[in-house]
């Protein structure tokens, strides 16, 4: 069976583009694919965090996953912070990528410029990102395209390894929504949507309470027009508000130009509140049930095990082919 897996940040409240650009994917492959869904903890040290905040945030990502549709029984879920095998693994990959294919990262380069004082975590960041993706021989990468160049550099550090000490490693591929691959911000829709934006009405966050949310969408910047119709070069709001409607309602984005033809911008936005609104209060009621219990902490002892190990075996055939051995 192939294998799928992600991971997110708990660095913020996730928001409705980190629904649909990884866990809504995940859930779409669940009952085909051997599934592997982590929390990326070591990657949220690589910006300062408060040890306080990001251990509540652990546990209430856990416990999104699961209120979103993550079925734990398909899914093997885990923290990667307790799996220790994936800072060996990452050393070794480090060793073995150049600094200028890591420096030449897209989200390095920007999130460099904003702090001078960035730790060398943000540089290796990628390298460890491939660790993750790579110990367990992944098939698919399911991610939002600003993760895509991070899934082709694991490639091609497996890629070089491979042809370095002979085959290690299996290739990833990342695996993009045609629609949905970037959220865009609601205020500004020519960036992303982010969890860790300073303007809190840009983004819907999945825990949300309905009100905030018609708030939110009704607020959500469009353009001057009245046609309601998908062009995101033209009309970035509306068409940004169209995927999303699209992904909740499980609607096309042309049944949806139909259904609004003629009517205003109010309209169409009540609605997209609507059906944002029916599908978190469902994932909301999940949620409350299962942040406090045993439950969470029994899936990710049994998914870590299973992480564990494999990642125990992969860094032994590294090691070996690496020459890290005593006799
Ligand atoms: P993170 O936590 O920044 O984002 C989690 C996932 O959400 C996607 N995403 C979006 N998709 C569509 N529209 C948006 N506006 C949007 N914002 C975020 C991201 O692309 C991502 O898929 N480095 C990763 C975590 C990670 C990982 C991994 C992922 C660590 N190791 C191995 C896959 C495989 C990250 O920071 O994601």
């Amino acid at each position: 069976m192939q294998k799928v897996l992600t991971g997110l940040q708990p660095t913020g409240e996730l928001t409705i583009g980190n629904y649909i650009g990884s866990i809504k994917q995940m859930i779409e492959l669940q009952n085909d694919y051997d599934s592997y869904i982590f929390i990326a903890d070591l990657h949220a040290i690589t910006l300062p965090q408060q040890p306080e905040v990001l251990k509540k945030r652990i546990r209430e990502v856990l416990a999104l996953y699961i209120a979103c549709g993550i079925d734990p029984e398909k899914n093997t879920i885990y923290v990667q912070s307790e799996n220790e095998y994936i800072p060996c693994i990452s050393w070794l990959l480090e060793c073995n990528t150049y600094y200028g294919e890591a420096s030449r990262m897209i989200q390095f380069k920007e999130k460099s410029k904003k702090n001078a004082n960035f730790s060398v975590g943000l540089l290796t960041y990628p390298i460890l990102m491939a660790a993750d993706i790579l110990y367990l021989d992944t098939d698919y990468v399911p991610v939002g395209i600003d993760q895509k160049q991070h899934v082709e550099i694991a490639r091609d550090i497996a890629d070089r390894f491979n042809k370095t000490y002979g085959e290690t490693f299996h290739l990833p591929q990342p695996l993009i929504r045609n629609s949905g691959a970037k959220i865009k911000d609601l205020k500004d829709p020519t960036k992303k949507m982010s969890k860790s934006s300073e303007n809190p009405n840009s983004s819907i966050r999945l825990l949300d309470p309905p009100e905030k949310i018609r708030k939110k969408i009704m607020a959500a910047t469009t353009d001057s027009e009245s046609s309601i119709h998908y062009d995101p070069e033209k009309k970035p709001g509306i068409s940004n508000l169209l995927t999303i409607c699209s992904v909740f309602s499980n609607q096309s984005i042309s049944d949806l130009e139909n259904q609004f033809k003629g009517k205003n911008y109010g309209e169409f936005k009540r609605y997209v509140a609507d059906v944002l609104c029916e599908k978190l209060s469902e994932i909301q009621t999940k949620y409350e049930q299962l942040l406090n219990s045993n439950q969470l902490d029994e899936i990710c002892e049994k998914g870590i095990q299973k992480a564990r190990e494999l990642a125990k075996e992969k860094y032994e055939l590294m090691k070996d082919k690496m020459g890290l051995i005593r006799k």
